[in-house]
């Protein structure tokens, strides 16, 4: 990366690079944004930005895989508004950034990253977490800060109501870990998985266009789920303070579809406490159907699955080895998680992979969930010695 920044922008002295990582949400999907619970693990996939001082006042970024450079005055900053491209992310984290207090200092950046975009292992927000590192350069914030700031870039700048999952992942993040993470509070804890269990992401290849657009239906559905409940249980402020029994109770006062979302949401949060449980006592079996339960109420109830995941967790489900599979992410395409016996792990890639070409001629690709650890400084120089 050192050298590739230097032939792009001549010289790399003050170079420092920042990792931030993409995730894989286990379960507990769609509740982030009703402050319920979740629990994914930060993923060996991520995205390095490696920034230096720039003498000209630009902050001037350059993206490895767009193969584009965008660059901007550092003094206008404040005035840009989105531009519907990549560069709105790292933007609106240098406005946040700033809004905090914390001057952005004219800079050349790269960025170069091994998560797949629009794969549902959250791109995004390693490339936001990542920048707010690089624009803080060392200036310290703290960690629930710079995930707040970020989810903030991301809500009110590219314009995506997303919840904290994403940002509160790739900066928290542990080797060997799953994290729950309470959306309210917003504190965790980590939980430890059972050893002879395996997690393996595999990418449908597609991203279908109505994922932004369902993305904010969705978050209207459940706070029209909140407003009808309310008429009965008015201290109720989310789907997170409501029970299966409370909301049962209240189904008839809106309408079918609004009940049906409002009921994933309620019943995977239940789900969430139950995959821990099951899996401090080491019961795989409970917790594969848990994950099936997530991935059937994700597809009938919340609709957000799509054809291709449905087949993917089907097929799955059918390879022996596998406890349970389910779509992670905000749907619409992206990827299952998958849940098997690690010595089961090749036949399965093998088997899916064959299954998946077959029906879709697409080759999807498979990515370990190894977990990995959140969001750090890499490297600093204070001059780079030529190479050789
Ligand atoms: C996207 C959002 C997250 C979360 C998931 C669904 O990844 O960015 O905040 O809502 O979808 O669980």
């Amino acid at each position: 990366m050192i050298e590739a920044f230097r032939r792009l922008y001549g010289s790399a002295d003050g170079l420092r690079v920042f990792r931030a990582p993409g995730r894989v949400n286990l379960i507990g999907e769609h509740t982030d944004y009703n402050f319920g619970f979740v629990l994914p693990v930060a993923l060996d996939l991520a995205t390095f930005v490696a920034t230096a001082p720039s003498a000209d006042g630009k902050l001037r970024f350059h993206s490895e895989q767009r193969e584009e450079t965008r660059a901007f005055d550092v003094a206008h900053l404040a005035g840009l508004t989105p531009a519907h491209h990549w560069s709105d992310y790292p933007i609106g984290v240098a406005r946040e950034v700033a809004r905090l207090g914390f001057a952005i200092q004219p800079a050349n950046i790269l960025i170069r990253s091994t998560v797949p975009e629009g794969s549902g292992l959250s791109s995004s927000a390693a490339l936001e977490v990542s920048s707010a590192l690089a624009f803080l350069s060392g200036r310290e914030v703290a960690p629930l800060e710079l995930a707040k700031l970020c989810q903030r870039a991301e809500r009110e700048f590219v314009g995506m109501p997303c919840g904290i999952m994403d940002q509160y992942i790739s900066v928290f993040g542990r080797e060997h870990s799953a994290v729950e993470i309470d959306c309210r509070s917003l504190e965790h804890r980590l939980v430890k998985l059972p050893d002879r269990v395996a997690f393996v992401a595999v990418n449908t290849m597609v991203k279908h266009a109505l994922a932004g657009s369902a993305y904010k239906d969705r978050v209207a559905e459940c706070a029209a789920a909140v407003s009808a409940i309310q008429q009965k249980f008015p201290a109720a402020a989310s789907l997170r303070d409501v029970t299966s029994s409370q909301l049962e109770s209240v189904a008839s006062l809106m309408p079918a579809l609004v009940a049906r979302r409002a009921r994933h949401v309620v019943m995977e949060d239940e789900r969430v406490g139950q995959f821990v449980a099951a899996s401090a006592r080491g019961d795989l079996a409970a917790m594969g159907e848990l994950l099936v339960a997530s991935h059937r109420s994700l597809q009938h109830d919340y609709e957000v699955s799509c054809e291709e995941l449905d087949f993917l967790v089907d097929q799955a489900l059918s390879i022996d080895g596998v406890y349970g599979s389910r779509m992670t992410g905000g749907g619409f395409g992206g990827c299952t998680v998958t849940m098997l016996r690690p010595d089961a792990a090749e036949a399965f890639a093998n088997r899916i992979a064959r299954s998946y070409e077959q029906r879709f001629q697409v080759t999807p690709r498979l990515y370990r969930c190894n977990p990995s650890a959140g969001a750090q400084q890499c490297a600093s120089f204070e001059t780079i010695p030529t190479a050789g």
